[in-house]
C-alpha cells in the first residue's frame, strides 16, 4: 500500500523546500557576504519559510484525515518506534523551526515581504528578549533538524538499495500513479 498522491507530493515539495532553506539559512548569517546576495537569501529564507509553515498544517491536517499506509510485515518492532518517534520529531522541528524564525524576525522589528505586501501585520510583540529567544530556539532546532534529516534519509536509502522492502515504495513517486492506497 502507498500514500495518496496529495500525501506524497506534500513530502516531495517540503523536502525540496526544506533543503533549500538549511544551506540558504547557513550562508546568509555569514559575515562578509555580498550584501545583495545576502538580501536576496533572507528574502527567500522568511518567505519560504512562511510558506513552508502553511504546508506544515495542510499536512498535518492531511494526516490526520488519511492514516498512512501501514509498514511491510517484514519491519522489525524497535524499527517501527524508531520511525514513529523520528517522525514525530520531524513534523514537531517542522513546526517549530518556522515558528522560532516568524517570531525571530518580527519581535526583532524586520520585514516579512510577503506578508507585508498581503498588509498582514505582526502577530507578536517587538521584543529584545523574545527575539533572542526565538533566535537560540531557532539555532538549535536547526542542528537538531539537519540531525534528524541525516537520519531520516540514511534510512530511506537503507530500505530502497539495501533491502528493497517496499518501505520506500510507500512514499515513490511524489506524484501521478503508485500502487494501491489506503
Ligand atoms: C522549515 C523552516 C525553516 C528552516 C529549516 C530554517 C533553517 C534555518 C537555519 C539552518 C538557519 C541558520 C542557523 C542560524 O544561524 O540560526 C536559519 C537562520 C535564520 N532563519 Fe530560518 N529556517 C526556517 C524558517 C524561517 C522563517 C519562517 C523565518 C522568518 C520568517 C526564518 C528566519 C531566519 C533568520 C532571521 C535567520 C538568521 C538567524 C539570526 O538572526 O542569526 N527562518 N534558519
Amino acid at each position: 500500500m502507498t500514500y495518496r498522491w496529495p500525501a506524497r507530493l506534500l513530502h516531495w515539495g517540503m523536502a525540496l523546500l526544506v533543503l533549500a532553506m538549511i544551506p540558504v539559512g547557513l550562508v546568509m548569517v555569514q559575515q562578509g557576504l555580498n550584501r545583495p546576495v545576502q538580501n536576496a537569501l533572507y528574502l527567500f529564507h522568511k518567505n519560504v519559510g512562511v510558506l513552508l509553515l502553511l504546508l506544515i498544517g495542510l499536512r498535518l491536517l492531511y494526516r490526520w484525515r488519511h492514516r498512512p499506509p501501514p509498514l511491510p510485515a517484514t519491519v522489525p518492532g524497535w524499527q517501527r518506534r524508531v520511525a514513529a518517534l523520528s517522525h514525530g520529531a520531524l513534523y514537531l522541528l517542522l513546526v517549530v523551526m518556522p515558528v522560532a524564525g516568524y517570531v525571530r524576525v518580527r519581535a526583532g522589528g524586520f520585514p516579512i515581504e510577503m506578508l507585508d505586501a498581503m498588509g498582514i501585520g505582526s502577530f507578536v510583540p517587538r521584543s529584545k528578549p523574545l527575539a533572542e529567544l526565538a533566535q537560540t530556539i531557532h539555532y538549535f532546532g536547526g542542528l537538531a533538524l539537519i540531525a534528524l534529516i541525516a537520519v531520516h534519509i540514511a534510512a530511506a536509502l537503507h530500505h530502497a538499495v539495501l533491502k528493497g522492502d517496499g518501505v520506500f515504495a510507500r512514499i515513490w513517486p511524489p506524484l501521478g500513479r503508485a500502487g494501491r492506497h489506503r
